[in-house]
């Protein structure tokens, strides 16, 4: 806050009579392993309740003698604040969604859900996520985050000296978690908020997706162009347009009268079906799922006990109170009868919630429902006002979508796609970045935002690839999509009114650099998978950026445009201009015929020491993937390296019953004889059930040796004879 400001602000507090008072802390305790909860004198849980955390933190004993990190609470009327001193040179990550820089020190963000389609780079303050966290990177690489444990309109500030977060709301709950490095500081996020569950492998794939592809005729017709072009695709999605009127849980009865027909076809055809679900039920007393929420009294009600309505696609709308657990048990119960014609994952729209109110004048228009608008809470939630629930939102709707899904079909692992959601939200549903534009500039931003959702909580994330608003030249989308198969969610998306966006949409070379592109996220699939599977275990991130691979080396704090798909995978985009780089050995690698040549293909480094599982190229998951199995080994100095593979049922719960294997790989190099072993195993299942076949490349120096074995004899390669 500059001078004037200052003065603006104490002269407006002193007119009104309103003080700002230090509020001191009521109680400080450890809740986990390095990391101390702050309870604020005078809170009140009926007032700010945790909509973030996982479970209830149990105090474990006092706080640690050599703890360094209090907040500072403060009252400013009713409104509640909190400040955290830095001193030392720190660099700030996190937020959660947000545009702008990777390195987050000087920025400023409301925390408000907001639909901001066509956002801009740098000013488009305003997301729809909301994820009141902040991590910090000492010099020496240790770190620390903290958790403002508050859902209420609010406002995060990370200047280099102080985070800053300011409430429209009551006093709430801060943790923070003091750890040796970032890493183990987001293991201790997921410690309270809880981590993804493993997603079904087929949501590792391509997804296909368009506003809309608007009759069943027209998603076959898609369908069996990948297939005929031999390009890899596992879901194909359906946007608002499949409903009878934008009536949710609906068909539209000419242009998809036979869905169960369909998600059949496209089964046969190994694509998976994914359904746009918004939380706005179209008000009509002759539509069955108004009739029965209205019927269970479900709805949210205006202050005078009215039902609320909101303009959404369908014209007026009510919505469900996701506050209330009965409004929450009815909604997950709609998804029942919908996944029966079996469609496999949802996708949760406009759920901010995102109401169209243009018809106010322009400084009444809120975008969603008024502040005052009450929420009834129950089931351990208090009754509330949008302003304390409005962040909310489409975390509770997803909790209940999961919920429905899961019910609807208990033997599979729900797929759930979200644009709004909380802190801690990773718990249900992964996300997107929402209505991007087919710019230069937005490709580029899509690499920084989804680390740091990563670095707030969220590994399952990805931009709509080739941008969805406007149209997308072969170049933007071959650029985008040459590093966009590295992200973890990737997804083709286009609005209504731009040109076509499939991969052969942009003529035989884009087409072709497409095919490359996809055949290499395919054939890298194990390894993409072995890196959910330890982020639905610890909540380390799936993408990370660069700095993850050295934390004390301060050259890399800000580089945005490179980015590490686990830890041994260095991805580093076509558009990317002297990007900062770690040290150390990391050689580039080959996935498939022709992607070193390729233009628009991003350079992948494998790191010294590592050794990375691949698959072969397969048209869908459905496929078998992992055999043979080639294994890409890089030795470090000494001659070392060591990798991981994780295998399951690919969907279903029998991994959590011990039906996995996690498999470490060690190779050796010793004169001019490699050895490469399978050493360790963890779990039940017996990976050479499925893999019979091994072969290896080894990247020595700028040469590549091959190898062939199986599981059980490991391979020798004599560097010698090659
Ligand atoms: C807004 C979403 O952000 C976009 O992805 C979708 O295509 C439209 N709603 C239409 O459903």
């Amino acid at each position: 806050m500059n001078l004037k400001n200052l003065f603006l602000f104490t002269a407006i507090l002193y007119f009104t009579g309103v003080r700002a008072n230090d509020i001191a802390i009521g109680r400080a305790s450890l809740v986990g392993e390095r990391i101390v909860e702050f309870i604020p004198k005078g809170y009140d849980r009926n007032k700010t309740p945790s909509l973030i955390l996982r479970s209830e933190p149990k105090p474990r004993g006092p706080v640690p003698k050599d703890w360094a990190l209090t907040p500072r609470f403060v009252l400013t009327g009713d409104k509640a604040s909190a400040y955290l001193r830095l001193s030392g040179d720190i660099s700030l990550y996190g937020g959660g969604e947000v545009t702008g820089p990777l390195l987050r020190n000087g920025q400023h963000i409301k925390l408000w859900n907001t639909d901001t389609g066509a956002y801009g780079v740098e000013e488009g303050k305003r997301l729809y996520q909301s994820h009141p966290w902040v991590m910090g990177v000492r010099r020496d690489g240790t770190a620390f985050g903290i958790i403002f444990d508050s859902s209420w309109k609010s406002e995060l500030r990370t200047e280099s000296d102080e985070i800053k977060f300011n409430t429209e709301g009551a006093l709430f709950r801060i943790y923070i978690i003091d750890r040796e490095s970032p890493q183990a500081v987001l293991k201790g996020l997921a410690e309270l908020t809880g981590t993804i569950q493993m997603p079904p492998l087929w949501a590792l794939g391509y997804h296909q997706c368009r506003f809309s592809y608007g009759t069943e005729k027209k998603v076959t017709e898609i369908a069996d162009t990948f297939r005929a072009k031999k390009i890899p695709c596992d879901v194909i999605w359906m946007d608002i347009d499949y409903m009878d009127g934008y009536r949710v849980f609906t068909f539209h009865p000419e242009n998809f009268p036979n869905p169960a027909k369909l998600n059949d076809d496209l089964h046969q055809k190994g694509f998976r079906a994914v359904y746009m679900i918004d939380p706005g039920v179209k008000a009509d007393r002759n539509y069955s799922v108004y009739q029965s929420g209205t019927k269970k009294d479900v709805w949210v009600k205006t202050p005078s006990g009215n039902e609320y309505h909101g303009k959404v696609w369908p014209g007026d709308c009510a919505f469900p109170d996701f506050t209330s657990p009965k409004s929450r048990e009815w909604w997950s119960g709609l998804y029942r009868n919908f996944m029966a014609t079996g469609a496999d994952g949802i996708w949760n729209d406009m759920n901010e919630p995102a109401i169209n109110d243009n018809e106010l004048p322009e400084g009444q228009r809120l975008g969603t429902m008024p502040y005052n608008t009450p929420h009834r809470g129950g089931g351990g939630l208090p009754a509330g006002p949008h302003l304390l629930y409005h962040n909310a939102y489409g975390r509770l709707m997803v909790e209940a979508s999961y919920k429905g899904i899961m019910d609807a079909n208990p033997a599979k692992r729900p797929f759930l796609l979200t644009r709004s959601n909380l802190l801690g939200g990773q718990r249900f549903a992964a996300t997107w970045t929402g209505d991007n534009l087919a710019s230069w500039d937005h490709l580029k931003l899509s690499v920084p935002m989804s680390v740091t959702l990563g670095l707030s909580g969220q590994p399952f994330s990805g931009p709509d690839i080739g941008g969805f608003l406007n149209n997308t030249s072969g170049d933007l989308w071959a650029n985008w999509l040459g590093f966009g198969v590295f992200l973890p969610f990737v997804r083709g998306h286009a609005c209504a009114g731009t040109n076509d966006k499939e991969p052969w949409a942009f003529g035989d070379e884009i087409e072709k650099t497409s095919r490359i592109a996809l055949e290499r996220r395919y054939r890298l699939l194990p390894y993409i998978y072995t890196q959910f599977f330890h982020a639905s275990r610890t909540g380390v991130p799936v993408m990370a950026p660069v700095f993850f691979s050295d934390p004390a080396n301060l050259k890399l704090r800000s580089e945005e445009q490179a980015f590490l798909l686990g830890e041994d995978l260095l991805v580093i985009p076509a558009f990317a201009q002297k990007p900062a780089l770690p040290s150390g050995t990391w050689e580039e690698i080959n996935l498939v015929e022709g992607d070193g040549i390729d233009k628009y293909q991003a350079k992948l480094k494998i790191r010294g020491g590592s050794v990375i599982p691949l698959g072969k190229i397969v048209q869908n998951t459905g496929e078998k993937l992992f055999d043979p199995l080639t294994l890409i080994v890089c030795p470090d100095e000494e001659g070392n390296a060591q990798g991981q593979l994780y295998t399951d049922a690919g969907d279903g719960w029998s991994y959590k019953k011990g039906d996995y294997s996690l498999m470490t790989f060690a190779a050796k190099q010793k004169n001019d004889m490699i050895t490469i072993r399978a050493t360790k195993k963890e779990g039940n299942r017996n990976p050479s059930d499925e893999i019979k076949e091994i072969h290896a490349e080894v990247y020595l120096k700028g040469r590549v040796y091959k190898g062939s074995g199986t599981l059980e004899k490991g391979i020798q390669i004599d560097i010698k004879k090659q």
